[in-house]
């Protein structure tokens, strides 16, 4: 594949491409089963995992009869597949842009040129590209939404360079500044939802924007650079992926493939060891390294240390330091789903999204007291990662010196190896979790797993660290294409409880292609099938949504799934519908509701055809704005 094709691939895609798994571990039992071909069917009739399964199962048994009499649980009437170029949503409601790549936050600055791309100038004030996670906040009486900027695509940012490549400072920088996070003022007029351009409160934070560490890694060795002695003072959030919001008013954006920047001019240099489980190599998609030294990590071998964490930000003021929480783990996070425990304790669920990686949990030591001191509430406490039983329960499992074995700092920056030293599950890519706001249980999306259980040369793939990814109850399915919800409900109905009790909300799946595991759990049909769920929150009600990032070629095993798209899923029944379908290329990611509940945010990412403006234009990433024809709430 060449550089070209490269930049128009998601990030997801490239990173892949980038770090192929290690081949192979040795590990006989485990090829043995694989080998049998004990699948998720297989699994289903062994002993003691058929009771986790069994939770599977009854979703299959009871599913069809209640979600009718839930009919009404669903607002809308569900759309049928798309695989055209624009977006559709159901009878009675209308969607219009809000915020679209390259518009600017400010007065006196142009709109992008699809010619000329992006000015320097104006590059670190207008909307990024590629939208991600978002929250909206009420600040007096100012509608703010904080969105992230996942990713760039070089060649439409750099049109007059051959592939996109920097040719200079100047190029990094545009690059640099058009990721990161937007802060921006919304309102709602006669025309339908705008930026308010020059509201104080909007804000571009980028690869260059001055923050801090804080948390058990701040200070330490690990992440000391020759600019910062100290190792607090950073610069710029990387590849913002999901995203979340504190009790507190806070905006969390999380650092995912943040591995993808950093690269070396220096063809000998050898790489540390533990770049390897992180997936740092030497070929960046940008080229920063070759005009920014603070990316060469030949020069600077700890700056790829200070990356990968959860961040946070006061979108109250467009002057504040955003604050990196080393305390949540240095993963490829997804996103960062706040809820309180029974104790007033602050909980944060966080998804590492890579094959065969993990899914955490933090649970802060002091409780949350509205209006009260805050400021340590995400930097002590203890970090624990998910050990799935096949049984349909489960455990955190802390990760301490004592559990590890590793220093605090260190289990703070190699995360992903503390927790392989206390055996967690490896997951099969673990994306966005959402927590009900009306039951004690939350969802992760598992969105595929292509290296699940497959055979190389004989042997199981495993993941960077070389943990095998074996088969187990919560990830049943070899060569996993399709994706699964699993659900948890923590024991004494409290999210700070070290164990929990799980299910499988929905298995995703082609009933029309198989009949097989590969159909998925009986709450998915040809109507509402899909592939790789990704982006998923609850509205006020307890309605679930879910977004999807997956391949929307509408043929072979995908055929009648159509273009990626938003579904709602009923916690209660597990019915499920699909509200919108994207346009073609595009994955639907991030989403938020205005403060009345009347319109709900969504975002789409890397269109691939003129989108939203039509023929001859750009296609944009861009926030739409989603509303009921009669003004109805809908979250
Ligand atoms: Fe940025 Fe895992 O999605
Ligand atoms: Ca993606
Ligand atoms: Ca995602
Ligand atoms: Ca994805």
């Amino acid at each position: 594949m060449t550089d070209t094709n490269k930049n128009h691939l998601s990030w997801d895609e490239w990173d892949e491409l980038q770090n192929p798994p290690p081949a192979v571990t040795d590990f006989d039992l485990v090829v043995e089963r694989a080998v049998s071909r004990r699948g998720f069917l297989g699994i289903l009739a062994m002993g003691s995992a058929a009771a986790a399964m069994g939770t599977v199962g009854n979703l299959l048994n009871s599913t069809s009869a209640q979600a009718q009499e839930a009919a009404s649980r669903f607002p809308f009437k569900p759309i049928a597949i798309a695989t055209d170029n624009t977006v559709h949503v159901p009878e009675g409601y209308s969607w219009q842009p809000l915020a679209k790549w390259g518009q600017p936050l400010f007065s006196g600055v142009a709109d992008i040129d699809p010619v000329n791309g992006v000015s320097l100038e104006a590059s670190d004030k207008v909307f990024g590209e590629n939208t991600d996670g978002m929250e909206l906040f009420m600040v007096g009486n100012s509608q703010l939404i904080a969105v992230n900027h996942e990713y760039v695509n070089n060649e439409t940012n750099l049109p007059h360079n051959e592939k996109g490549m920097p040719k200079s400072l100047d190029d990094v920088k545009i690059l640099q500044h058009m990721q990161g996070v937007t802060v921006m003022e919304v309102t709602e007029g006669e025309n339908g939802w705008q930026i308010v351009v020059d509201s104080k409160f909007n804000r571009r934070i980028h690869h260059n924007t001055p923050m801090r560490l804080s948390g058990p890694a701040a200070g330490s060795d690990l992440v000391k650079t020759a600019a910062d002695p100290a190792g607090i003072d950073c610069l710029g959030t990387f590849n913002n992926c999901g995203a979340g919001k504190t009790p507190w008013g806070t905006y969390l954006t999380c650092e995912e493939n943040f591995n993808g920047y950093f690269g070396t001019t220096t063809a000998d240099f050898k790489l540390p060891d533990d770049y390897k489980r992180y997936g740092i190599v030497a070929e960046t998609r940008y080229g920063y390294e070759l005009f920014d030294e603070r990316f060469d990590v030949s020069k600077n071998p700890n700056e790829p240390r200070r990356a990968g964490y959860v961040v946070e930000i006061d979108p109250s003021d467009a002057s504040s330091t955003p604050i990196k929480r080393t305390a949540l783990g240095r993963i490829k996070h997804e996103n960062a789903a706040v809820v309180e425990a029974r104790d007033g304790r602050v909980v944060v669920y966080m998804g590492d999204d890579e094959r065969g990686e993990f899914l955490y949990k933090y649970v802060s030591n002091g409780i949350y007291v509205p209006g009260g001191d805050t400021s340590k509430l995400l930097d002590e406490g203890t970090l624990y990662v998910a050990k799935f039983s096949d049984e349909g329960t489960g455990e955190w499992l802390a990760l301490t010196p004592e559990t590890t074995g590793m220093k605090l700092d260190e289990i703070y920056v190699f995360t992903r190896q503390a927790a392989s030293k206390v055996g967690a599950t490896t997951m099969d890519r673990p994306e966005w979790v959402a927590t009900n706001p009306v039951a004690i249980e939350a969802y992760c999306c598992l969105t595929n797993n292509s290296n699940r259980a497959v055979l190389k040369d004989g042997k199981m793939k495993t993941n960077a660290g070389g943990d095998v990814l074996e088969l187990n109850a919560v990830n049943p399915r070899e060569a996993n294409e399709y994706g699964q919800i699993v659900r948890w409900y923590p024991e004494n109905n409290d999210h700070a409880d070290g164990k929990f009790k799980w299910d499988l909300f929905l298995m995703a799946g082609n009933p029309v292609v198989h009949k097989d595991a590969y159909a998925g759990s009986s709450n998915i049909n040809e109507g509402n099938m899909f592939n790789s769920p990704d982006g998923m929150m609850f509205d006020s009600t307890g309605l679930l949504w879910i977004q999807t990032d997956g391949e929307d070629s509408n043929e072979g095993d995908y055929a009648g799934q159509g273009n990626n798209q938003m579904l709602a899923g009923d916690p209660v029944t597990g019915r499920i519908e699909r509200f919108l379908t994207a346009p073609k290329g595009a994955e639907v990611t991030g989403q938020t509701w205005s403060a009345d509940k009347r319109t709900h945010f969504v975002g789409i990412q890397h269109p691939d055809a003129p989108f939203p403006d039509g023929e001859g234009k750009l296609p944009r990433s861009t926030i739409i704005a989603i509303k009921k024809d009669d003004n109805a709430r809908i979250g």
